[in-house]
C-alpha cells in the first residue's frame, strides 16, 4: 500500500521572524513536489508569518509544541486551538529535546496527542533511545513502552492519520546517521507493534519517518527502505539542502 511521504523540517529554536520570511522564500522553489507533503515546524514566534510565507505554495505549516490546556491562566503557554487557529496543521511531540530538558513524560506526551487530534492538528510523535540504551540492546523495549504510553486511548482511525518519527538521541545534531538498515529495523519495529496493537490496516497506514542528521547526501538511501516514509530533519531543514531531501 502507498504511503504519501513526508518531509518534515524541524528549525527548533532557530530563526527570528524575518529570518523566517527569509527562509521560506529562499525555499519556496526549491521544495516544490507534488508527491510529497512538505512541512515547516516552526518556533511558536514564527507560525503567523511562515503561514502568512507560504500561503499558495505546496508547504503545510507545523509547530514544535504547545500545552495541553485549551485556555486558561497558563502564563507563556500556547494552546492546540491557537495553532490550529493560525493555521498549523502538524505538531511534534515527544521530541528527545523536550522529553530530556522539559522533563516530558510519555503521561503528559499522551495527553499532547489526544489533545492534539482533538484539536484538528496531526502529531508528529517521536520516540528514541539513547546510545547507552542502543548498546544494552534495549532499543526495541524502550520504543514500544514509549509508543505504548503515548497512544493509550487513541484509535485505529486516529493513528491512521498520525506520523511517528523515530529519532535515536546519538543521531540528532551529531553528523553521525543512524545506517539505513538501523533505521529501517526500527522503523519496521514500529510498525509491528502498530499492527500488534491495532490491525494491520492500521499499522499500513501510519507514517513513519526517521529522523537524525538526515542530509542532502544521505536521505535517498534512508528513504528507500519500506518502511521508512518521510524524514524529520534539524540542521539541514535550515538550508537549500533541505530542498534535495525533499526531491530526493
Ligand atoms: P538533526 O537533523 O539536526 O540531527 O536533528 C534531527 C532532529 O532532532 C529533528 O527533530
Amino acid at each position: 500500500m502507498a504511503r504519501r511521504r513526508i518531509i518534515a523540517g524541524n528549525w527548533k529554536m532557530n530563526k527570528t521572524p524575518s529570518e523566517a520570511i527569509a527562509l521560506c522564500a529562499e525555499l519556496e522553489d526549491l521544495v516544490k513536489n507534488d508527491n510529497v507533503d512538505v512541512v515547516y515546524c516552526v518556533p511558536a514566534i514564527d507560525i503567523v508569518p511562515v503561514a502568512e510565507a507560504v500561503k499558495g505554495t505546496n508547504v503545510k505549516v507545523g509547530a514544535e509544541n504547545f500545552y495541553i490546556e485549551d485556555k486558561g491562566a497558563y502564563t507563556g503557554e500556547i494552546s492546540a486551538p491557537m495553532l490550529k487557529d493560525a493555521g498549523v496543521e502538524f505538531v511534534i511531540i515527544g521530541h528527545s529535546e523536550r522529553r530530556e530538558y522539559f522533563k516530558e513524560d510519555d503521561a503528559f506526551l499522551n495527553k499532547k496527542v489526544l489533545k492534539a487530534i482533538e484539536a484538528g492538528i496531526t502529531p508528529i510523535l517521536c520516540c528514541c533511545e539513547s546510545l547507552e540504551q542502543r548498546e544494552m540492546n534495549v532499543t526495541m523495549d524502550w520504543i514500544r513502552l514509549q509508543i505504548k504510553s503515548d497512544l493509550a486511548g487513541v484509535s485505529a482511525d486516529q493513528v491512521k492519520t498520525m506520523v511517528i518519527a523515530y529519532e535515536p538521541i546519538w543521531a540528532i545534531g551529531t553528523g553521525k546517521t543512524a545506517t539505513s538498515d538501523q533505521a529501517e529495523e526500527v522503523c519496521k519495529g514500529i510498525r509491528e507493534l502498530i499492527a500488534e496493537m491495532y490491525d494491520q490496516a492500521t499499522a499500513d497506514a501510519v507514517r513513519i519517518q526517521y529522523g537524525g542528521s538526515m542530509n542532502a547526501s544521505n536521505a535517498a538511501e534512508l528513504l528507500s527502505k519500506p518502511n521508512i516514509d518521510g524524514g524529520l530533519i534539524g540542521g539541514a531543514s535550515l538550508k537549500a539542502d533541505f530542498g534535495q531531501i525533499v526531491n530526493a
